[in-house]
């Protein structure tokens, strides 16, 4: 392994440089020499200062997270700091890439902070759980005032040199390191005085702090870390440093160990490992993508293309009717403009992307195109007509992608004579907001199109998954078996309202019944209709209530009624005595007596279904690891990130308790409790699911 650091002197400058790939975080072995390095140029009489700067894309990540779980390795962070702060000479930042949490810290821990062009300054702590450990939460409201400091905890924003500056957080943004040397060079010559931020006091008023906090406090739904900082914050207006510094690394170390900080990292990692398609030969390199065409102008449609234009990609749309396709960038249009009414982005932000949306009602304009995504109705028939037809019009080596969400992709692709350039690509509604897409990797496609599109899907914001082909992919078919649960448990006693308390009480964005009515239930009403036929008798059918519904024109939220009613607020679902008397009737023809079903019950049957259906994706080899049901679950499904997505919730509770269960329901309740074989071995030996990987 490479040196952790580079020492180097310019003039009477001693210049810390961080070496340590991929992202210069700060392990013991980096702490250890910064630390080594530092005293050396304090005992050095030619050195009158210390500089730190990184590699020019990354000061620095920050903590080592993979040392979180490990137990605390001297020097600690706070010790290094405490170094720096201690010493006789003074210390400069010289920020020239990302300095996100401890990396921030570090340079608050300096004299001086001076910024180079690409900085970018970041407490990214409060999506692990935490808040910022070694003074962060003391040092910055000395410099940019409490509130400024509180807000920049709690969204855990990317700050851009400018905007450092600007807050008065950076002392002067300087064009490139050789400048930054030049201009220190200079400086010192005349004697830099120390000017530690220990040593201040915090200005200005605290009152704000609360409403500052108060719109992150109510979307955290209790996870402790938002509260902690606010009151991190507050302990900077209202304690001397020494003791506030103390109450922060205790409250750090606390959180730390926390179910929803070992949640969010769990699915930190999970979400880099996504990213990776583990059998792909190695030097497997992306072809290049540099145009978009979508075939299909409709919602789906719609998003996709403004997905790749905020990502700064053309994008050519394709649609049959001029008039529908007038419509679908009328509509693109009027998108952008409510984005910037609501102050989401720039008016010129805005003109941009709509003008790298064109459209064109020829198919044949999609020849240049190097990748292709179909966003047809969801029709076999339908989606084999276009992709024989762009196998006629799309120039070689194009990628041609659907975005079906449950035909098979294996038959899409042989409509075309180059199935290994076909792939699914499976966005969720609304394409431009969800972050998760999952990649479908068909039988023949081939491997450098599975990592287009999984480095194309970082590209343009989104969390890529891969996964393989059956029905309903990964998500939507675990999802789907946790929706069935659900509707059996109002078939035995439960009610609708129960059972979307219990999961939006336990984190979940929406409760499955709460969903129905959003998505509109004529959706899964079509679907059981077109399927009626290869249906298995032996199977119980918990759709009869829903089916009900449906055709009394209850179809949800935009009928103004489907499983609950809705009164003056459109989106909030009112519990409704029609539904549950029809429930009732629906029970008492299939013979059902029913009963009181507890939270409990409720709660493991919904979550214990998809983790058996994760299981059995797990088997079939449809998913590479667990951890990507768990990345699926939270950037696509709102499952709660606190959690960190259902098969860590299982692991979490033991997997031999959930299989006990499972067992248990599987007897009580017959065969689509069958439990997953890979969850019977992986709870007889103890061995995690991702065992290996
Ligand atoms: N500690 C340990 N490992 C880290 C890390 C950290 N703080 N930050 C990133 N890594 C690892 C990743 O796990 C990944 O490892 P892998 O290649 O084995 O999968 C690798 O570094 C590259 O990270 P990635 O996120 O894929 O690179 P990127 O260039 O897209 O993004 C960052 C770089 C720094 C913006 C991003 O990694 C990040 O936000 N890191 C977290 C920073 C953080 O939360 N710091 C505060 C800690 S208290």
């Amino acid at each position: 392994m490479t040196a952790p650091i580079e020492i180097s002197t310019h003039g009477a400058i001693g210049l810390i440089r961080f070496t340590r790939p991929p992202v210069n975080a700060l392990g013991v072995a980096m702490r250890a020499a910064i630390a080594e390095a530092h005293q050396a140029f304090e005992a050095d009489s030619r050195i009158a200062a210390t500089a730190l700067t990184g590699d020019g894309r990354l000061f620095s990540a920050g903590a080592d997270i993979t040392e979180f779980d490990s137990g605390r390795r001297s020097p600690l962070l706070t010790e290094v700091i405490a170094q720096l702060e201690q010493g006789r000479k003074p210390v400069i930042a010289l920020i020239d890439g990302i300095a996100f949490g401890g990396a921030f810290e570090l340079a608050l821990g300096c004299d001086y902070r001076y910024a180079l062009p690409g900085a970018r300054l970041s407490f990214p702590e409060i999506r692990l759980g935490n808040i910022p450990g070694a003074g962060g939460t003391q040092k910055l409201p000395r410099l940019a005032g409490g509130p400024a400091a509180l807000e920049l905890i709690l969204s855990a924003r990317v700050l851009s040199a400018e905007e450092a500056l600007a807050l008065g957080i950076v002392d002067a943004v300087l064009p490139d390191l050789n400048a930054a040397l030049a201009h220190l060079a200079a400086e010192v010559a005349d004697t830099l005085p120390r000017r530690r931020l220990i040593d201040r006091e915090v200005a200005g008023p605290q009152d704000a702090l609360d409403e500052i906090a108060a719109p992150f406090l109510r979307r955290a739904r209790g996870a402790p870390a938002t509260a902690a900082a606010l009151e991190a914050v507050r302990r900077a207006h209202t304690m001397p440093i020494a003791a506030a510094l103390d109450w922060e690394r205790e409250t750090f170390r606390r959180l730390n160990t926390s179910p929803e900080a070992r949640a969010q990292r769990h699915l930190f990692f999970a979400e880099r490992k996504a990213a990776k398609v583990a059998d792909l030969p190695p030097g497997t390199e992306a072809r290049p993508v540099d145009n978009v065409g979508i075939v299909g102008a409709g919602t789906m449609g719609r998003g996709i293309a403004m997905a790749f234009a905020d990502a700064g990609l053309p994008v050519t749309l394709v649609e049959q009717e001029a008039e529908r396709l007038d419509a679908a960038l009328d509509g693109i249009g009027r998108a952008y403009a409510q984005q910037v009414a609501r102050g989401r982005i720039a008016e010129d932000a805005a003109r941009a992307r709509t003008g790298r949306i064109s459209g064109t009602t020829d198919l044949a304009g999609l020849a240049q195109a190097d990748l292709v995504i179909e966003a047809v109705f969801e029709a076999m028939e339908v989606k084999r007509e276009v992709f024989a037809a762009l196998d006629r019009v799309a120039k070689p080596g194009a990628i041609l992608a659907t975005n079906t969400s449950t035909l098979d992709v294996n038959r899409i692709a042989d409509a075309t004579g180059r199935p290994e350039d076909v792939l699914g690509l499976h966005f969720f509604s609304p394409a431009n907001v969800m972050k998760l897409l999952e990649v479908v990797r068909a039988a023949r496609t081939a491997p450098d199109v599975v990592q287009t599109a999984m480095t194309l899907g970082r590209r343009i914001g989104k969390v890529p998954v891969c996964v393989g082909v059956c029905d309903g992919f990964a998500g939507n078919r675990m999802f789907i078996n946790f929706n069935r649960e659900a509707q059996i448990l109002v078939e035995e006693g439960a009610l609708p309202w129960q059972v979307d308390r219990v999961f939006t009480e336990w984190g979940l964005a929406m409760g499955p019944f709460a969903v129905m009515d959003l998505a509109g239930l004529d959706v899964g009403y079509r679907i059981r209709q077109a399927r009626a036929a290869g249906r298995d008798p032996a199977e119980p059918y918990p759709f009869t209530a829903a089916d009900r519904l449906a055709e009394a024109g209850r179809l949800g939220q935009k009928a103004g009624r489907g499983w609950y009613t809705y009164g003056e607020d459109p989106r909030k679902g009112i519990p409704d005595p029609e539904v549950e008397a029809l429930i009732a009737e629906v029970a008492g023809e299939k013979g059902i007596a029913r009963r009181a079903v507890s939270d409990e019950e409720i709660l493991h049957r919904g979550l214990w279904q998809l983790v058996n259906t994760g299981g059995y994706i797990l088997g079939e080899g449809i998913a590479q690891r667990a951890s990507d049901l768990d990345v699926i679950f939270t950037s696509g499904y709102g499952f709660p990130r606190t959690r960190g997505g259902p098969m860590h919730t299982a692991e979490v509770y033991g997997l031999a308790r959930v299989v006990a269960e499972i067992e248990r329901f599987h007897a009580a309740h017959g065969r689509h409790w069958r439990p997953a074989p890979i969850l019977l071995d992986r709870a007889a030996s103890g061995a995690p699911l991702d065992a290996g990987g």
